[in-house]
């Protein structure tokens, strides 16, 4: 028999019940993003990718915000929704294009480029939002990049973003940060040409956030809600798509009789197109993070509205 965790063991058999039932005692919305697992999107109220998630959540008026995503999307949603109370399953639940920019780094890398507006994508932290003039993500980047007109542009933390930004901008002049994204800086360009060629009528979709050897073999570049939708859409039966597999999911139960194929990952062994901070939250820490209150996700709050500004300039941008 399965050993149950001692931090489980109080956590009920009939979870999902457990987690409405404690839902609506704590007037609390669940939101979640596409890369978690199916069972925590299916329990959740909204399921969006980053934009539509931010935009959700400055619209809430719940006691609780239960968020199933990475630590700077719930605090994002703190930041939009001070009143609610942010609570994440992992406190863990990082990202890799966060982490990798240090605010007091980057306020040095800033400070070298006096005159520059500050872009950056929604995976940093509040702090360096705070140091932003405007706020974007894998949806807008480009009409983001382009609201700034001529102007010089400090554009971090994603370097594979910034480079297919400044193309599609005609901005080749983007001052960047060189962060990347492990998961979608892992797939194979080599791997994903002999995958085509078994499958020469697959269409192939990517996200930005993917080298650009594997872009260049795309058939089509968006944000996780654009390969959603596009999937969907596509008259390509067969699909071969280069982001989080989490995707899967809400394709599957969109267009059931598509055939979805993973674009492959550097390492035939690893399963590294799951994101390995997404898939920390699990029911059984949802479950504990509503009854409990905790992990809570709290932003100071001189930082909360120096980076409320960039990220309400770029939800009425995009409206
Ligand atoms: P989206 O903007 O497509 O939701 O992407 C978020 C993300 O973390 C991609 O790795
Ligand atoms: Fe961050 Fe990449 Fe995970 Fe998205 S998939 S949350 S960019 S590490």
């Amino acid at each position: 028999m399965a050993q149950v965790q001692p931090e489980f063991q109080d956590v009920p058999d009939e979870i999902e019940e457990a987690i409405l039932d404690l839902k609506r005692e704590r007037n609390a919305v669940i939101l979640a993003h596409y890369y978690q697992e199916s069972e925590v999107q299916d329990l959740a109220d909204f399921v969006g990718d980053s934009l539509a998630l931010a935009q959700a959540a400055e619209k809430l008026e719940r006691d609780v915000i239960a968020f199933c995503g990475v630590h700077f999307m719930a605090e994002t949603a703190k930041i939009l929704n001070p009143e609610s109370t942010v609570v994440i399953p992992d406190m863990a639940a990082g990202c890799s294009l966060a982490d990798g920019c240090p605010p007091g780094e980057f306020r040095g890398f800033i400070d070298e480029h006096p005159g520059a507006k500050v872009l950056s994508y929604i995976n940093c932290s509040a702090e360096v939002k705070a140091m932003s003039d405007l706020i974007c993500t894998s949806s807008n980047a480009v009409k983001m990049t382009q609201s700034l007109g001529d102007h010089p542009i400090v554009f971090a933390p994603d370097r594979h973003l910034a480079r297919w930004v400044a193309a599609e901008a005609g901005r080749p002049d983007l001052i960047v940060w060189p962060g990347a994204c492990v998961v979608h800086e892992q797939f194979s360009a080599k791997r994903l040409a002999h995958l085509k060629v078994q499958h020469p009528d697959a269409e192939v979709l990517a996200h930005p956030e993917c080298d650009q050897a594997v872009l260049d073999q795309s058939d089509f570049i968006a944000s996780t809600t654009g390969i959603i939708q596009r999937a969907v859409d596509s008259p390509a039966q067969t699909l071969i798509i280069a982001t989080e597999d989490g995707v899967f999911h809400s394709i599957k139960q969109k267009a059931p009789d598509k055939v979805l194929i993973q674009a492959p990952g550097l390492d035939e062994s690893c399963a590294c197109n799951r994101c390995p901070y997404m898939r920390l939250n699990t029911l059984e820490k949802l479950y504990l993070c509503l009854r409990d209150l905790k992990p809570e996700v709290t932003v100071p709050e001189d930082i909360r509205v120096r980076a409320l500004q960039p990220i309400q300039r770029m939800l009425e941008l995009s409206a």
